[in-house]
This record gives structure tokens, C-alpha cells and sequence, in this order.
């Protein structure tokens, strides 16, 4: 594994600037591996060094992976001049610098889509999980604005399968979108339980289907209603490859990824 300076790691871990881990260091505060240690130089291995300031263990990550039910009138950008960014959710501990990189959106929602949001620092990963040729399936619960009959839902079911084509939208062309799969919920229930009395208390509207897309295109899920003459009133997003949304975290709520939910989201 990689060796790393222990003022560097310390300063990414919200220890401050280096020369305030410098002036710690030497107030004998830190040990590795049960040693104290005074050399702002010491290298340690990130994956077995065990650290210590005082009584405190400092869980050492090279990656930040935060899952957060995104609330509506927020927005997916480091500024916004005129929202709130989600960003500005997270706890002052989070604000500082990364050792696997800046903090960022792993893609977006709109400001009026609520749900599931990955941010972290795993660069390569986003890279990877946006690629358009990864095509990493995503759900989302849908409230349309026109309730429909047996025949009208089985009519865009059928139509979604297929694909279809998408007008341009502002200055966003037009495209064929590929084959989705839509689910309309019986009883306000969908088949796999994923939307329960859970999933509608952290929500903030009402759910006719679930979707499932494979690409992630501007507006995608608004232009294919849009396009078969609906309106999307209300959109969360709930799943990602095979990360399912917390349904007991709060709106605007978020919380670590656990070591398995990273390696479901990598897989
Ligand atoms: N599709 C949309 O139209 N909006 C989103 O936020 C996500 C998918």
C-alpha cells in the first residue's frame, strides 16, 4: 500500500493545517501503532497503521463516500449564487480537504428532484459509474400529473420497453431513448416493498410508478413523460446500480456509506 506523511493525512483528516499537526505532534498528542510519534515526515500505510491523537482513534480513509435523501430547493453545484447548494447540508466536519480528492456529486439531480445523491472523493469512481457506456441502471419514483386507466398504463409500459424517441429541449438535442422499465404500484405498494410507509414519510409527494433508466440524460425522466403527453410532478430517485436510498434517513438527511454499501456501489 502507498505511504503517505502523517501531517498530510492528519491535515485531510480536520486536523487542521499542517503546522498546527506540526505543533500538536509536538506536544507528543499522536502515536502510530501505539509509538508516539514526532516527525511530521513519519509515512504511514493508510490500510494497517493504527492512529492515535490523545484517547481519540482516527479511522484513516483515502475516500469520502456520504449517501444523502436530497430535499427539494437545493442544488447539485459547489455554488449557486441564488440556492442552496447540498453542499451546504453537510456538518462544518466535512469542509475540508480530502486525500483521494475534492468532494463532489457522483452525477446530479434537479433542484426539484428529491432522493438518492452519492457524494465523495473517489474521482475514478464517478468517472466510471457516469461513463455513458456503463449504462448503471437508476430508479426512480415518479407522481404523475394525469391518472391513467388499466389500458393507458399498459400502454406506456409497453411504450417504455421499447424506447422511444425524445424531442430537444432548450438547447439539449433530442434522442432515442433505450429500453426502460416501468412499474405502476398497486395499492400504493410496489412489488419489491421498496415503497412503504417508510419511504412515504421521508417524502414530500405522492407516487404512481417506479422507472428504471439506464442512461442519464438532461431531464430524462421529465422529457419521457413529457414526450407521452404527462407531466412528472413529483421525482425521487431511489436506487443506483444496487444501492437502495436509507428510507429512514430524513429529507436533506445523509450519512456515511457503510464498507459493504461501498463495494455494492463498485460492483
Ligand atoms: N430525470 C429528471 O428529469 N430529473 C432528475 O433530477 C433526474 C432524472
Amino acid at each position: 500500500m502507498e505511504k503517505e506523511r502523517i501531517d498530510k493525512v492528519l491535515a485531510h483528516h480536520g486536523f487542521g493545517s499542517r503546522s498546527d499537526v506540526k505543533k500538536m505532534m509536538r506536544k507528543d498528542h499522536l502515536t502510530v501503532n501505539g509509538k508516539i510519534v514526532r516527525d511530521p515526515g513519519f509515512l504511514i500505510d493508510i490500510g494497517s497503521d493504527v492512529v492515535f491523537v490523545d484517547d481519540e482513534e482516527i479511522k484513516l480513509q483515502r475516500d469520502l463516500y456520504i449517501m444523502m435523501n436530497k430535499c427539494r430547493d437545493v442544488v447539485c453545484a459547489n455554488k449557486d449564487g441564488e440556492h442552496k447548494t447540498v453542499f451546504d447540508l453537510l456538518d462544518d466536519s466535512l469542509r475540508h480537504k480530502f486525500l483521494g480528492g475534492d468532494l463532489h456529486c457522483m452525477g446530479r439531480l434537479d433542484i426539484d428532484t428529491e432522493g438518492l445523491l452519492i457524494l465523495s472523493t473517489d474521482g475514478q469512481l464517478t468517472h466510471r459509474l457516469l461513463a455513458p457506456k456503463t449504462h448503471v441502471p437508476k430508479t426512480y419514483a415518479v407522481g404523475l400529473r394525469d391518472s391513467l386507466d388499466e389500458s393507458q398504463k399498459t400502454d406506456y409500459v409497453e411504450k417504455f420497453k421499447k424506447g422511444f424517441w425524445i424531442d430537444r429541449e432548450q438547447n439539449e438535442s433530442g434522442f432515442d431513448c433505450q429500453p426502460s422499465e416501468l412499474e405502476f404500484l398497486e395499492d400504493g405498494k410496489s412489488r419489491d416493498g421498496r415503497i412503504d410507509s417508510a419511504f412515504v414519510q421521508n417524502s414530500s409527494g405522492k407516487v404512481d410508478c417506479l422507472l428504471t433508466i439506464y442512461e442519464g440524460k438532461f431531464h430524462q425522466v421529465k422529457r419521457m413523460f413529457a414526450q407521452v403527453g404527462n407531466e412528472v410532478v413529483y421525482l425521487k430517485r431511489v436506487k443506483m446500480g444496487s444501492l437502495c436510498l436509507d428510507s429512514s434517513l430524513p429529507l436533506g438527511g445523509y450519512r456515511e456509506l457503510s464498507e459493504d454499501e461501498v463495494e455494492i456501489l463498485k460492483n
